[in-house]
């Protein structure tokens, strides 16, 4: 079990322009849990990222993240963003490695294990996501293909810079599906990802990363998967859109 306060966080994704940004804000605010021992991180799409560090502000509870970076720090990358950008504009944390990056858009475990570091260089704290697609589970190759996803970025990476990282452990078959792994094989996942890290890292760095569960979390299951062994946090997608299911979520933590 990692010794660190639960995480809350939420993807956004390609949803909430800077209008609907501060209006999440100004009804999460004021409903957070006081004093609640939790951290709260919350990812919107670039263009709401003003908006949205302008409606939290000060408070040292919401941390702020962006949802991809680019691995150089400026260049002819038309459409990209880079990390000393996000962390200029005020962002904490970057998410990489999504599944929908990986899917979608073709990101490799490379170009992943680049943005970690990009991330990294300029004082941002990456949230590696990793996980297995369905096909990959059902052969039994869910925790090999973790590790491996584990290795491209964990390989070569410095122990100062393996301490500053979070990681998300989202089943790809869970993501926007509605089908959420069972807190028992989120649980089996998680230690299996704590092992990596005592093995690479030792058993420090490994009992400080918080390791997230995402993949259709909702303020109905949320409790349950907080509470299974090794599992610090979540990463939620469509349920943190809304700031009243976004905050029923955070109190299942605390
Ligand atoms: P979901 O998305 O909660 O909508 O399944 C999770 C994620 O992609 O981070």
């Amino acid at each position: 079990m990692a010794m660190t306060r639960p995480v809350i966080a939420g993807n956004w994704k390609m949803h909430h322009d800077a209008a609907a940004a501060r209006a999440f804000f100004a009804e999460l605010l004021p409903e957070l849990p006081a004093g609640a021992d939790l951290t709260l991180a919350v990812f919107p799409p670039a263009l709401s990222f003003a908006a949205a560090a302008d409606a939290v502000g000060a408070r040292p509870d919401v941390l702020l993240g962006v949802q991809n970076i680019h691995w150089e720090a400026s260049g002819a990358f038309t459409g990209e963003l880079s990390a000393p950008m996000a962390a200029a504009a005020g962002a904490r944390l970057a998410l990489v490695g999504h599944s929908e990056r990986r899917q979608l858009f073709g990101e490799t475990s490379r170009q992943t294990a680049l943005k970690v570091r990009a991330a990294l260089d300029a004082g941002l704290a990456p949230l590696l996501c990793v996980g297995e697609t369905l096909e990959q589970r059902e052969a039994g190759a869910a925790e090999q293909v973790v590790r491996e996803q584990l290795a491209a970025v964990y390989d070569g990476l410095s122990p100062e810079g393996a301490a500053r990282l979070l990681i998300a452990y989202e089943p790809v078959w869970a993501i926007g599906t509605g089908r959420t792994a069972e807190p028992s094989d989120a649980a089996g996942m998680h230690r299996s990802i704590r092992r990596f890290l005592e093995q690479r890292c030792g058993g420090e760095i490994a009992g400080a990363t918080p390791v997230l569960y995402g993949g259709s979390v909702k303020p109905d299951n949320a409790r349950d998967l907080l509470s299974a062994g090794d599992v610090d946090g979540v990463l939620v997608g469509g349920a943190s859109l809304n700031a009243a299911t976004f905050v029923e979520i955070a109190r299942a933590a605390s």
